[in-house]
């Protein structure tokens, strides 16, 4: 006999990002031609301002630990973005916490405000990780799908629907991963106001909201009458500054919700490594570091375009024009395949690696996410591998 795992973690599912990426890793390894729009991950690299502040605190012996709250200095450098971008004022001593990736910071914010048996409402399709670390904080996942006729976007009657006594926590995801999706503000408005109505806390995840096309614009839920002494504000450094292996994000909130927050975090992580914390702090506002960003959002948005043009042409596919993030939703039913079969074939066949969206959605069967982080030629290419594979259909 041997000890069995917790029932938790059966209810966990492993992400289909991470498989996409490693049978696509296992046939590049075999020599196969891989392309892949599968991963959310930048295909630039980190800015070199911040490498070069990185090393040097590396040499400088920056290699104890920091505080449990993060690095001051880095704590200060994202208080002072965040009030110049968004006008929110948060105080770098016990209202931000900095995070290992914002996957930490999710999965810290979850599990410092439910109980076992607290429902939190999810519009899908949604990143995998918020189910996910749901299930582990012993909480119940409750649905709400968004309508593809909608473009996925927010629907606040829904949510109001979703609603019942058990509910604690709202998941809120702007820009989107998966679908691109950029709510409106008076959307958000009225989640802000079901929110206080029924006294519930808020997860925005705001990671993406650099990542603005068709001149559509970024609100912080945080923003809203009564929303920051509610809202997780999660963010993170990964995307907007292509340093996704650094593992480095935030959380802000009011100072009333910090503790159970660092409470989590010291026993899930202790704190950040020191010495990214030192570079990124002496980097993140310097002109070369901004210069990079800018360069790499206007690239993206040429992507975007790109991706947008190319796809259109394929009667096989609907495609969901993107507002924001790097992500593409495509509805594969023209072709007789569901996503799962579709993403299959098209990597076996002509690897080409996207995701199904299976795990991010109940209703999500016939939707495939492609991510645009990836080099232009290789979104050229694949819009070449995708017209021959489509050709059957
Ligand atoms: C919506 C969203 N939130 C959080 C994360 C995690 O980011 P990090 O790499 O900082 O942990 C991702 C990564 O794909 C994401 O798409």
């Amino acid at each position: 006999m041997l000890p069995v795992p917790s029932k938790r973690t059966e209810q966990i599912q492993m992400s289909a990002i991470r498989r996409m990426m490693n049978e696509a890793g296992r046939l590049r390894a075999l020599g196969h031609p891989v392309i892949s729009w599968s991963v959310g991950e930048p295909d630039f690299n980190t800015p070199q301002a911040i490498k070069a502040a990185t090393v040097q605190a590396l040499e400088s012996n920056y290699t104890h630990y920091s505080s449990n709250l993060g690095l001051l200095e880095l704590r200060q450098a994202v208080a002072a973005k965040l009030e110049e971008e968004l006008g929110l004022k948060y105080r770098p001593t016990g209202e931000i916490l900095i995070t290992n990736g914002a996957a930490e910071a999710i999965s810290a914010s979850i599990l410092a405000v439910l109980d076992e048996g607290d429902e939190v409402i999810i519009p899908t399709p949604a990143f995998i990780s918020y189910a996910n670390c749901v299930h582990l904080a012993g909480g119940k996942v409750v649905e709400v799908p968004l309508s593809a006729e909608d473009n996925f976007q927010l629907d606040a009657e829904r949510l109001a629907a979703a609603v019942t006594e058990r509910t604690k926590l709202i998941i809120i995801n702007n820009p989107n991963n998966p679908s691109g999706a950029v709510y409106a503000p008076q959307t958000l408005a009225q989640v802000a106001n079901l929110a206080v109505e029924k006294n519930l806390w808020v997860l925005s995840d705001e990671i993406y909201r650099h990542f603005l096309y068709d001149n559509a614009r970024f609100r912080s839920l945080a923003s809203f009458p009564g929303m920051r002494e509610r809202t997780l504000m999660v963010s993170g450094f990964a995307k907007t500054y292509a340093m996704t292996g650094w593992r480095l994000g935030i959380v802000a909130c009011a100072e009333t919700s910090f503790l159970p927050l660092l409470k989590v975090h010291q026993y899930l992580t202790t704190s950040a490594v020191t010495f990214t914390q030192v570079g990124l702090a002496q980097s993140l506002a310097s002109p070369h570091t901004e210069r990079a960003v800018q360069t790499m959002l206007e690239t993206f948005g040429a992507r975007r375009n790109l991706l947008v043009r190319g796809l259109s042409q394929f009667s096989q596919l609907k495609v969901y024009p993107p507002q924001g993030a790097f992500y593409l939703l495509v509805d594969v039913s023209g072709t007789g395949l569901d996503a799962e079969r579709f993403c299959q074939r098209l990597l076996q066949e002509h690897y080409l690696a996207m995701v199904p969206l299976s795990g991010f959605g109940a209703h999500c069967q016939n939707l495939a996410r492609i991510s645009y982080a990836a080099s232009t030629p290789d979104l050229e290419e694949g819009l070449e591998r995708m017209r021959t594979f489509l050709e059957r259909f």
